[in-house]
């Protein structure tokens, strides 16, 4: 089993994004981009524009998380546009299998998230539509939260529907994760990791990626 570790750059400097996320270029998997729309979310961050200036200044595939409204017309632009994996909200989608083929057709891996208070049960019959399942740890829209740890129920519900269904999919977490939460959720049954602060809050910024990745082994091995 590989683990990824995507640092969020909600927590980096955002007057100086594009040197925020080389720094993890070589220590980290993924680079996650935490897109809001202050509709879905009551926070604001960046859209399209900003996403296809990252896509051209750095080499980490994009993990965008798209936490907006009406993500059948938006997601798949940015999918066109090279992004890595695509992950919108269950929570804003009516018809989420077909906003992932959309994805999927635009040449993107598609992610479903799951928010804090919303059941994962009626969306595992539409899981072999998605390449990644985004579990929030927190309630979506702010970094630095405190992680729930009650929210690891799902993740463990996901592996075992994963499991039994021999579904290829990753299982990512998010919100809260650092160095004494990481294990829990790697135990849990995830095998991809945001941290924002915890990553971004640290000035050596791969040593945080290392130690959480080793955390994360670590505790998988005790699964
Ligand atoms: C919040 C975002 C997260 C956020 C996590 O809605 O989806 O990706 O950056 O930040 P930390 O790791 O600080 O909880
Ligand atoms: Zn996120």
């Amino acid at each position: 089993m590989s683990y990824v570790i995507a640092p969020s750059i909600l927590s980096a400097d955002f007057a100086h994004l594009a040197d925020e996320v080389r720094s993890i270029e070589g220590a980290a998997d993924w680079a996650h981009v935490d897109v809001m729309d202050n509709h879905f979310v009551p926070n604001l961050t960046f859209g399209l524009p900003v996403v296809k200036s990252l896509l051209a200044a750095t080499s980490l595939p994009l993990d965008c998380h798209l936490m907006i409204e009406d993500p059948a017309r938006w997601a798949p632009g940015y999918a066109e546009a090279g992004a890595y994996n695509v992950t919108f909200h269950a929570e804003a989608s009516r018809d989420p299998a077909a906003v992932a083929r959309d994805i999927r057709a635009a040449g993107s891996l598609a992610g479903l998230a799951i928010d804090r208070d919303t059941p994962l049960e009626p969306y595992l019959e539409i899981l072999p539509a998605f390449d990644t399942l985004l579990i929030m740890t927190i309630k979506a829209g702010f970094g630095g939260q405190a992680f729930i740890p009650e929210l690891l129920d799902k993740v463990r519900q996901a592996r075992k529907h994963v499991a039994a269904g021999h579904l290829s999919i990753r299982i990512e977490v998010d919100g809260g994760i650092n160095a004494d939460t990481i294990g829990l959720a790697a135990e849990a049954g995830a095998d991809a990791f945001v941290a924002g602060t915890a990553v971004y809050g640290e000035a050596d910024r791969a040593a945080a990626v290392a130690s959480l990745r080793d955390l994360a082994l670590a505790a998988a091995q005790s699964r």
